[in-house]
C-alpha cells in the first residue's frame, strides 16, 4: 500500500507531448539539432535580428494550435479530479498549451507560453496564436516593435519561481514526466524535493542526467506508462 499523498508535484518537459506530434528538443530530429540556440533562444539573438527569432517562433506557433494533448496529459486531469490529495500542480517547460487543452488545473510555465508576447517597454503580456513582429504594437502602452515572445530565452529568469519554490518545500511526492534533466534551474528541483523528504519518480523513455535523484524511474512512453501508475494510484487510495 502506497502512502497517501497529500501535496504532488509534476514536472514536464518536451517528452510529455512528443506523443502529441511535437518536437523535443534534443533527441535525434530535435529542436536543437536543426536550429542553434545561439541564433533562436538567447536575448542577445533577439536583439541581434528581431526578425529571424519572430519568425522561428511564428512559425511554431500554429503547430502548436492545432496539437492535441494525448493520454498522459489526460491522466493528469484524472489524477487531479480523482486523487484525495489537498494539491497537484503541474509545472512545466514546455510553451505548448496542452496541459490546459486536457483540462488540467494549477499548471504553471516556468519557460513561458508560445500564445503569448510580452512587451518589453510597459511588461503588458498579449495573448495571441497569430503572428508577431516588430510591427506589432503594444495594445497597452501603444509602442511598437517592442512585443517580444513571452519564452524564457537562455540566461533569463524562469517564470512562476515563487509558486514553485513554495510547491517544492511542500511536496511529498514528486513525479518528472518527458524531460531530460539537462537544463538548470528546473533539473534540479527533484534535489530540492528530495532535500524536503518527497518521494521521487522519474517517467522517460531513458535514462536522463539526474536519473540518479529519482528513488524510481518508469521507461517507456508516458501516454502508455504514466495512465497505467495513475490508475494503479488511484486503484490503491480510493
Ligand atoms: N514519453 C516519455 N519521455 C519521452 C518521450 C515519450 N513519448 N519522448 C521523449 N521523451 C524524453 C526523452 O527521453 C528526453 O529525456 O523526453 C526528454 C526530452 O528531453 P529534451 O528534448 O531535452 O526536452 P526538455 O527536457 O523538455 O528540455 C528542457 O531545454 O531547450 C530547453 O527551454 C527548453 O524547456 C526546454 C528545456
Amino acid at each position: 500500500m502506497t502512502r497517501l499523498y497529500k501535496n504532488i508535484f509534476i514536472l514536464t518537459g518536451a517528452g510529455i507531448s512528443a506523443e502529441s506530434g511535437l518536437s523535443t528538443f534534443r533527441s535525434e530530429n530535435g529542436l536543437w539539432n536543426n536550429h542553434r540556440v545561439e541564433d533562436v533562444a538567447t536575448i542577445e539573438a533577439y536583439y541581434r535580428n528581431q526578425d529571424f527569432v519572430h519568425q522561428f517562433y511564428n512559425d511554431m506557433r500554429p503547430e502548436l494550435f492545432n496539437a492535441k494533448p494525448n493520454p498522459a496529459h489526460l491522466a493528469i486531469t484524472k489524477l487531479q479530479k480523482e486523487y484525495p490529495a489537498d494539491n497537484i500542480s503541474v509545472v512545466t517547460q514546455n510553451v505548448d498549451t496542452l496541459h490546459e487543452k486536457a483540462g488540467n488545473k494549477n499548471v504553471y510555465h516556468i519557460h513561458g507560453q508560445i500564445n503569448q508576447a510580452v512587451c518589453l517597454n510597459c511588461g503588458h503580456i498579449l495573448e495571441t496564436w497569430g503572428d508577431v513582429d516588430t510591427e506589432t504594437v503594444c495594445p497597452h502602452c501603444e509602442v511598437m516593435g517592442m512585443m517580444k515572445p513571452n519564452i524564457v530565452f537562455f540566461g533569463e529568469n524562469l517564470l512562476c519561481m515563487d509558486v514553485v519554490e513554495r510547491q517544492l518545500r511542500q511536496c511529498d511526492l514528486f513525479i518528472s514526466i518527458g524531460t531530460s534533466g539537462v537544463v538548470f534551474p528546473a533539473a534540479g528541483f527533484v534535489q530540492t524535493a528530495k532535500y524536503y523528504g518527497a518521494d521521487t519518480m522519474e517517467f522517460t523513455l531513458e535514462a536522463t542526467a539526474n536519473n540518479y535523484l529519482f528513488d524510481k524511474h518508469i521507461y517507456g512512453k508516458a501516454g502508455e506508462t504514466f495512465p497505467k501508475f495513475v490508475e494503479e494510484l488511484l486503484s490503491e487510495n480510493i
